[in-house]
């Protein structure tokens, strides 16, 4: 099959080159000339593990290209859309915008019979307006719209696209459908499910998906404040619920909220068209609103951690991306957090592993570090953001010594107390108990 992606980020990529791997021949299309220029270099614009591998070999055997040519849209069997759906400054929507100004410029230079397949997260119809667009520009052709909502994470995204737990395609065209079966066939042979459902149901499952996850986060979040106080544990806690089947034992890990490129967004975007269509949805409103909060709160610990002030006090704060094995900083817990500890008059010095090129545009003044310890030389204290592997495995012995005082917060769990006592540190988590 000849398939076409329009936009080249974190699921254009991705998807991209798993269709390629899969053995159709793929074209990448992306607007960001340096974007193009860079992978066609062989160089891999975002971080992701395996993705460099699985890029080349596709490349090599010539069945992954990339290029800023929209016209070789007229190749394709299927164009997926894989463009950006930020919230749009203001009022929380959804921006549109980079879809519907992708679907106007693919609009006539598409075969009279492709298949449009939206994969970006879009409010439910959005489908109907993009066919309504095409229509109206195409009168000549016969060109299906399908919604296929991607659920893949990002650090573990091959994997999630080559082995997920569900496939939606939303269409009711049997043609379409037929196109989708073929696009999806090696996973099918795979025995993934493929739910075949109607393109706003499609449209809907995704914000569904992500606000229920969302809900789960805040929700363990809530127990770990509570556990705090009442001297239990949040993560005993979450295993004794966790082990129950209708429960489940995934994200049910307490921290510093959820952030991220997909969650924050799309929970204010489900909550935006709930409210257009006078449906109250009360639940996710708490826990968009709980969870934005809790970002900059998670300061407050650190001050106490170091009895009260932080002012003129320097932090190190170990991760800035909002979960390990990728660079991605948006909607990170880190930005809240750092800019809540400069306003308590704190000096901020941070090492990310791979992240800190795109935090510096959002935290110009933070000092940045080529390692953990150079970010804690000096420091009062160590706060833990990003559950990186290569933070949970510290030299304490090193740390304590390039430290002005042994104090580390630890807002992802990854220590346990009893080795912090032995390693003679002052240590907080949250939900359990901490070491003085
Ligand atoms: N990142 C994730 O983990 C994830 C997971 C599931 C779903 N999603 C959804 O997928 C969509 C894409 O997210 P992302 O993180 O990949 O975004 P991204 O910002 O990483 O990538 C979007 C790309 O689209 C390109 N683009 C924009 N307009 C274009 C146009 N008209 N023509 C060609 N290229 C264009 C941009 O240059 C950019 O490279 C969003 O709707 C998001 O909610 C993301």
């Amino acid at each position: 099959m000849h398939v076409t992606m329009i936009g080249a980020g974190y699921v254009g990529l991705v998807s991209g080159a798993c269709f390629a791997d899969f053995g159709h021949h793929v074209v990448c299309i992306d607007k960001d000339d340096g974007r193009i220029a860079a992978l066609n270099r062989g160089e891999i614009p975002i971080f992701e593990p395996g993705l460099d591998d699985l890029v080349e070999s596709n490349m090599r055997q010539g069945r992954l290209e990339f290029t800023r040519d929209t016209a070789r849209v007229r190749d394709a069997d299927a164009v997926f859309i894989a463009v950006g759906t930020p919230s749009r400054r203001g009022d929380g929507h959804a921006d549109l915008s980079f879809v519907y100004d992708a679907v106007r410029e693919i609009a006539p230079l598409l075969s009279a019979a492709t298949v449009v397949v939206t994969k970006s997260t879009v409010p439910v119809g959005t489908g109907d307006e993009i066919e309504r667009i095409l229509r109206e520009r195409r009168p000549d052709a016969e060109i299906a719209v399908v919604s296929n909502p991607e659920f893949l994470r990002e650090g573990a995204a091959i994997q999630d696209f080559k082995h997920p737990d569900r496939i939606v395609v939303g269409t009711d065209d049997a043609r379409a459908r037929a196109v989708m079966a073929e696009v999806y066939r090696p996973l099918y042979l795979n025995a993934a499910p493929i739910l075949y459902v109607s393109r706003r149901t499609a449209e809907l499952i995704k914000y569904a998906a992500n606000a229920f996850l969302a809900t789960k986060i805040t929700f363990i979040n809530e127990i770990a404040d509570l556990c705090e106080t009442v001297d239990a544990d949040v993560q005993e806690v979450a295993r004794g619920i966790g082990l129950d089947n209708r429960i489940g034992g995934k994200f049910l890990h307490a921290g510093p909220g959820f952030g991220g490129s997909c969650f924050p967004k799309d929970a204010s975007a489900l909550l935006k068209t709930a409210q257009d269509h006078g449906v109250a949805l009360r639940i996710v409103e708490t826990v968009s609103a709980v969870n934005e909060q809790r970002k900059r709160a998670m300061a407050r610990k650190v001050v106490a951690a170091l009895d009260g002030s932080i002012r003129g006090k320097t932090i190190a704060v170990l991760g800035l991306t909002f979960k390990p094995n990728t660079d991605d900083t948006r909607d990170s817990p880190a930005i809240p957090l750092i800019t809540a500890l400069q306003d308590l008059g704190a000096i901020v010095r941070s090492y990310d592993p791979a992240g800190m090129e795109q935090a510096k545009p959002k935290l110009e003044t933070v000092i940045y570090c080529h390692n953990a310890y150079e970010a804690a030389q000096g420091a009062d204290a160590a706060v833990i953001v990003t559950e990186w592997e290569q933070f949970r495995a510290l030299d304490l012995a090193e740390l304590r010594r390039v430290m002005a005082q042994p104090v580390i917060v630890d807002l992802r769990n990854v220590y346990r107390a009893e080795e912090m006592k032995r390693a003679k540190f002052r240590y907080r988590a949250i939900g359990r108990a901490g070491v003085d």
